[in-house]
This record gives C-alpha cells, sequence and structure tokens, in this order.
C-alpha cells in the first residue's frame, strides 16, 4: 500500500513540517522565561500543579503564542490544562483567562509534546508576562509496595523532573511539592534540595538550556481515597412533564496498591482509626443538585438504605456507603437515581428553541472517571439537537424506545475520558420541539385503554355468543 502512495505527496507534507517546526523553533529561540515556579499538590490522586511564568520576548517579531512542554507519560494522563494571564499584585491581582491547545507541532526531543497558550495580545520585543498555568494529572502515582495487608499505611511513587521541562531557556526556577503527610521515605537529591514537613522544595536553579531534564522519584504515604470510576453511564431524561430523570451507572474501583491477604471485618471495625485499613474507603459523597428528589441508591442486590441525604438551597450531598469497604483493587457496582425540577434547567433560548442547563462530570467527589458517557434523553418529537460542551467531548445520536413511544426519543451521546472534578460544570443541549408532540403520549394512552375496551367488549361478547 504505502509503496503505491504518490511519494511528491509525502515530499510535500515533510516539507510543511519542517517548516513549520523551523519556524516554530525560531519562535521558541526567541522568548524565554525570566523566572519559573511549580506548586506540585500531592495530597490526592489526582495531582494538581500550578506553574507561574515569567515570559520575556527577546525576538525582534512579536510573539503570540507560549508553549508549554509534557513527557510523553504526562499527555497520556493530562485532565486538564489551563492558562491566564496576570497583572498586579495581592488584592490586586487579575487574572484574564487564555486559551490552551494541543499544539499542531512536531514531538520535541524524547517525544516531548506540546500545548500552545494563545495571548491575547502579541508580546513584543522587550515585553514580558505573567502567565500562571494550572494542570491536573490522573494515575500518576504508582503504589509500591504494589500489594499491601489490612494493617499497612499505602505508600506510592511519583516522579517528574526537578527542573522544568521547557522548550525555552529557564533563567531561574523553583518548585515545591506538597506531600499529604510527612512520612516521605524518600526523595532524589538535586542539589539545593530543602525538606520541612510536607514540602520539598527543589531549587532555585539557575540558568538551564530549553529540554533540560532531571527526574526525580519521591517515595511517600498517601491514604487517601483513590476514587476510581472506571465506566460512569448518566442518563438525563427530560420530560416536558415537569421533571428531569437522572440515572447514573458507576462501576468503581479503589485505584491504589492492591489488597492482600484476607480481609477481616472485626480488625477492620475495631481498629478503625488505628491503621487498620487506612487506605480503604466505606463513605461516598456525591453532590447532587438542589431540590433533588425521589433519590434511591442500589446495587445489584438491591436497594441499599445507608445513605444519607442533604437538600440545600445550592446544591444536595448525598453520603452512602457500599456493602463493604472498598480497598486496593476492589470493585463496585452501583446505580444512584434521581429527580430534578424541570424548570431548574429547562430554558428557551432566544431563537425560539428550548434547551436543557446541566452539569457535566461524575458528582462523586474527588473522583477520577476513565470513561464517562452522558445520555441526554429529549423528549419525544424533539429536533436538530446540538451539544454546547466548554471542552472537548465525542459526540453522537442514537434512539431510545420506551413504551408509549410513538417515534422514539433523540438521545444526544457525549464521551470523554479522563474527567475530574474540573470537569462538573455547565454544558447545554439546545433542540427544537414540536409541541403536537405533547399530545403524543396521552393519545397513546388514550388510544391503549380504548384498543383495551374494545378487546374487553369483543371478549365478552364471545363468551357471551358461547354460552348461548
Ligand atoms: C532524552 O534523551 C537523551 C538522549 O537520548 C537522554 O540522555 C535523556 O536522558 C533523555 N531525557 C529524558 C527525559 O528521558
Ligand atoms: C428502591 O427504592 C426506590 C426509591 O425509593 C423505589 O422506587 C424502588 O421500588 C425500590 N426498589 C426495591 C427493590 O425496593
Ligand atoms: C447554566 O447554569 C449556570 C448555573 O447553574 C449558569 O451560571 C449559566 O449561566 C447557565 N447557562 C446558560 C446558557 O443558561
Amino acid at each position: 500500500m504505502e509503496a503505491s502512495q504518490p511519494k511528491p505527496f509525502f515530499f510535500f507534507i515533510s516539507l510543511i513540517h519542517l517548516f513549520l517546526f523551523a519556524n516554530s523553533l525560531s519562535s521558541f529561540q526567541d522568548l524565554h522565561i525570566i523566572n519559573a515556579e511549580r506548586r506540585i499538590d500531592l495530597s490526592s490522586h489526582i495531582i494538581k500543579v500550578y506553574l507561574t511564568l515569567k515570559v520575556e520576548n527577546l525576538g525582534t517579531s512579536p510573539a503570540s503564542e507560549v508553549h508549554l512542554a509534557f513527557s510523553p507519560t504526562e499527555v497520556e494522563h493530562l485532565a486538564i490544562v489551563k492558562a491566564a494571564a496576570t497583572s498586579g499584585k495581592g488584592k490586586k491581582k487579575t487574572y484574564s483567562p487564555l486559551g490552551v491547545q494541543s499544539a499542531d507541532l512536531p514531538d520535541g526531543p524524547n517525544g516531548t509534546k506540546f500545548f500552545s497558550i494563545a495571548l491575547l495580545t502579541p508580546l513584543s520585543k522587550g515585553e514580558t508576562i505573567t502567565l500562571e498555568v494550572h494542570y491536573q494529572l490522573t494515575h500518576s502515582l504508582e503504589p509500591f509496595p504494589v500489594e499491601i495487608s489490612q494493617s499497612e499505611s499505602q505508600l506510592v511513587y511519583f516522579r517528574d523532573s526537578a527542573i522544568l521541562l521547557s522548550p525555552y531557556h529557564v533563567k531561574k526556577q523553583t518548585t515545591f511539592i506538597k506531600t499529604p503527610s510527612k512520612r516521605v521515605e524518600s526523595f532524589t537529591v538535586v542539589d539545593p534540595v530543602k525538606r520541612s514537613g510536607t514540602e520539598l522544595k527543589y531549587g532555585p536553579y539557575d540558568s538551564h538550556p530549553p529540554y533540560s531534564y532531571s527526574p526525580v522519584l519521591i517515595h511517600f504515604e498517601i491514604n487517601n481515597p483513590f476514587t476510581v470510576v472506571e465506566e460512569l453511564e448518566r442518563e438525563i431524561e427530560v420530560s416536558h412533564w415537569g421533571s428531569v430523570q437522572v440515572t447514573e451507572r458507576y462501576r468503581l474501583v479503589h485505584g491504589g496498591a492492591r489488597h492482600k491477604g484476607v480481609f477481616s471485618r472485626v480488625e477492620y471495625q475495631t481498629r478503625q482509626g488505628h491503621g487498620s485499613g487506612a487506605s480503604s474507603f466505606k463513605h461516598l459523597l456525591a453532590r447532587l443538585p438542589a431540590k433533588v428528589h425521589s433519590v434511591y441508591y442500589r446495587d445489584q442486590i438491591g436497594n441499599i438504605s445507608t445513605s444519607r441525604l442533604r437538600t440545600g438551597f445550592v446544591k444536595s450531598e448525598l453520603e452512602f456507603e457500599p456493602r463493604y469497604p472498598l480497598f486496593g483493587g476492589w470493585k463496585s457496582t452501583f446505580v444512584i437515581g434521581y429527580g430534578v425540577p424541570l424548570q431548574d434547567f429547562l430554558f428557551a433560548s432566544s431563537d425560539g428553541r428550548r434547551y436543557l442547563n446541566f452539569t457535566f462530570g461524575c458528582p462523586l467527589v474527588e473522583a477520577v472517571v476513565d470513561k464517562l458517557t452522558l445520555k441526554v434523553v429529549l423528549p419525544e418529537g424533539s429536533g436538530d439537537p446540538t451539544a454546547v460542551v466548554p471542552f472537548q467531548v465525542e459526540q453522537r445520536l442514537e434512539t431510545k424506545h420506551s413504551y408509549l413511544d410513538v417515534v422514539g426519543r433523540t438521545v444526544v451521546v457525549l464521551e470523554k475520558r479522563n474527567a475530574v472534578p474540573d470537569h462538573s460544570i455547565p454544558f447545554q443541549v439546545y433542540y427544537s420541539f414540536n409541541p403536537i408532540f405533547m399530545l403524543a403520549e396521552p393519545l397513546m394512552l388514550v388510544s391503549v385503554f380504548f384498543l383495551f375496551f374494545v378487546a374487553s367488549v369483543a371478549y365478552l361478547h364471545i363468551d357471551l355468543s358461547i354460552r348461548k
């Protein structure tokens, strides 16, 4: 196959690549980072990194974007990248959010991938700008030991570089790493490094050329829940008869060090809080919309009553317990269902269409969702739906048939991999609706009753005729 492809075409493509790369390289050389400060928060299994970069343009042409570099492993686990330009200090500090995108550039040395931050106004020669970048990584803590018994604490490895991976020259930089407890088994020393309490400070380091890298390995204790939802399907059914019904199917796993040996409930219950099953979790917390009603929680066996619901004006909280505490590698499959009032979530748009405004993401606190599927089931008779989601998702349409349906309902399916709590933000599904369909369901009901009536009459008639 490949041999049959026209060679000039490939040549042309490579030329474009070469041109693009050369072009980006020249702009890479124009910028440099005067100061980089990185704060890495390891207190949860969702790693949060805050990066402050002071960038200066040394070139002659204005720069309209600044690039971030990530290792191939980081890119695979990157859940979110945000950036903002800041100015001023303290209380007068202002933030202007900037767009960040995966850059369409060839990989850098060792497979480095790039993201580009689009500046609001190009940075002219000699100008500086301060950028604040925030990104989150999932599945980046590696349990070691891989297996632990019920009485052991969980230890993990975290790998990074003491020096910021960047396509630019970095004049000065410091990295602060915050661990969840004071128990740090070991860490790579790259002088100067300082440890105090739950903080490790790498640097300050002077002048490093582009793509410098200095691997560090940190081995530390973490017993916070590794709530991983391997798969979550949320079905949001809109009924013009007054409510939005939500059904959420979870396949949850404890993503930490695997549990070894037998589980002792007695030891678990009597020594709780004294280290037994320290990394396990028993309670789950889901943040649900305000005014939820008819909340239920069930698993394969049936309804589970050990749940507590607190409803509020802004949000409600559902605290619940799986049937058994979850240890590393253990799974739990369950369903949460609830209804919310239609008028809180369905609105009329200015173009005469209707739209649902609902929250994306997973209601479980501090959970990573490997695969999230959101299904918005529109009422019968809805047409040309469009989904507006503030980040990239996969979209498709399906049709769902349930009883009393005449033509079936349009289902907007949205899929997202590697979702974190920051993805729990509003999204909208716009659709047009033919009000005649409001009559479809009652008409169906009426016809069903009518048919039943006719059938009964016929039956009675036959019955009588036999007796005669
Ligand atoms: C990148 O590659 C070079 C040479 O192949 C190697 O010396 C260096 O350690 C690598 N850096 C990383 C971050 O793997
Ligand atoms: C479970 O609870 C829901 C809501 O309270 C209820 O509608 C349903 O009938 C219950 N199912 C069982 C099997 O008890
Ligand atoms: C959706 O709801 C949120 C609050 O729940 C609100 O801030 C936002 O403006 C709404 N979006 C639209 C398009 O109505």
